[in-house]
Order: C-alpha cells, then structure tokens, then sequence
C-alpha cells in the first residue's frame, strides 16, 4: 500500500465530483429549478468521501507525521496551510447547506449564495489540491523517513479496511459516477 499514490488517487475522483458541482451550479445559473436531493447527495459525498475519508487520512496519518518528523517547515506547511484549507472547504460547505436551506424556504436570491459557495468551494479545492500534489506530498515523499512512510503506510491499510467493512469507498465511487452520467453527458 502507499497511501500517497492512493490519496493522489482520490483526488483525482474529488475533482470528478467538483466537475459536476460546476455544472449542476450553472443548471441554476440558466434558470432551473434547484435539485436537492442531488444537492444533499453532492453534499454527502463532500462531507464523507472527501472530508471524512479523504482529509481523514491526511489529517489523522501523514499530516501528523510531518508534523511530528519534519521541523518548524513541517509543521507551518501543515498547521498554516493544509489545516487551514480543510477548514475553509467546510466552511463554503457549511454556507453552501444554508443557501439551500433559504431558497428551500422561498428566497429566491439566495440561489446566488448557492451558486457562489459551491463554485467557491470548487476553486478552493482545486487549488489546494494541485498543491497537496505538487508541494506537500513531493515533501513528504522526500522527507519523511523509510520507516515512518512504513508507518503511514500500514496505518492507511488499517483506516481503508474499516472504511471498506463500512462499504464507503465503493459507496462513494458509485455515487459519484451516477452522478456524471446524470449531470457530464
Ligand atoms: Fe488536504
Ligand atoms: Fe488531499
């Protein structure tokens, strides 16, 4: 197992569901009526796949690691970055579900905020991501030493075996491609 090729894995499928954010947000942009249970199925996967599996890996194994092994630069690039963007990401989220909660109450202006969180989000992710890949996990790979990747890496073993007694990987997965046959045609 190595849990960095897998989390650069799951990135790839995050930014396959930020696509289809992208469009169901600009559905609402043309006019249509805003579809909440895709919404709350988008938010799902947001909130478990991505936030509770995916930074769940991150936050709890390798980020601790670094943290832990890799100095003053480690711990900033951790605590004053990736930390931080997580917590962001919740917050689009966070505001995102309440725009929803408003227009399913009748306000209509609020489809802005829904469409301005959620595209909000998309960049943010994006963003974080393409650093994530090309800055922070480059580092750790270099840094980190033989045994403590050993670590992470039988740690990640032992997350994705409950995760996976849970179904959730294959959950998501599914969730996500019904979704871009619905939305990416
Ligand atoms: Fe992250
Ligand atoms: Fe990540």
């Amino acid at each position: 197992m190595d849990s960095i090729k897998l989390m650069m894995e799951e990135h790839q499928y995050i930014l396959r569901m930020l696509a289809v954010v992208r469009k169901a947000c600009l559905l609402i942009m043309n006019g249509e009526a805003i579809n909440y249970q895709d919404f709350d199925k988008i938010i799902d996967f947001i909130r478990n796949y991505s936030d509770v599996h995916h930074h769940g890996k991150e936050e709890k194994l390798l980020f601790n690691e670094m943290v832990e092994h890799l100095g003053a630069l480690g711990s900033k690039m951790v605590k004053q970055g990736m930390l931080i963007e997580h917590d962001m990401g919740r917050l689009y989220v966070h505001e995102l579900v309440s725009s929803l909660e408003r227009t399913k109450q009748g306000d209509e202006e609020s489809r802005i905020d829904v469409i301005a969180n959620a595209i909000s989000y998309t960049h943010h992710m994006k963003r974080h991501i393409d650093k994530e890949d090309k800055v922070i996990y480059t580092f750790a790979k270099r840094q980190l030493s033989p045994e403590i990747i050993d670590k992470v890496n039988r740690d990640t073993i032992a997350f994705e075996n409950i995760a996976k007694n849970n179904g959730i990987q294959d959950y998501y997965i599914s969730l996500l491609k019904a979704l871009e046959k619905k939305y990416l045609n």
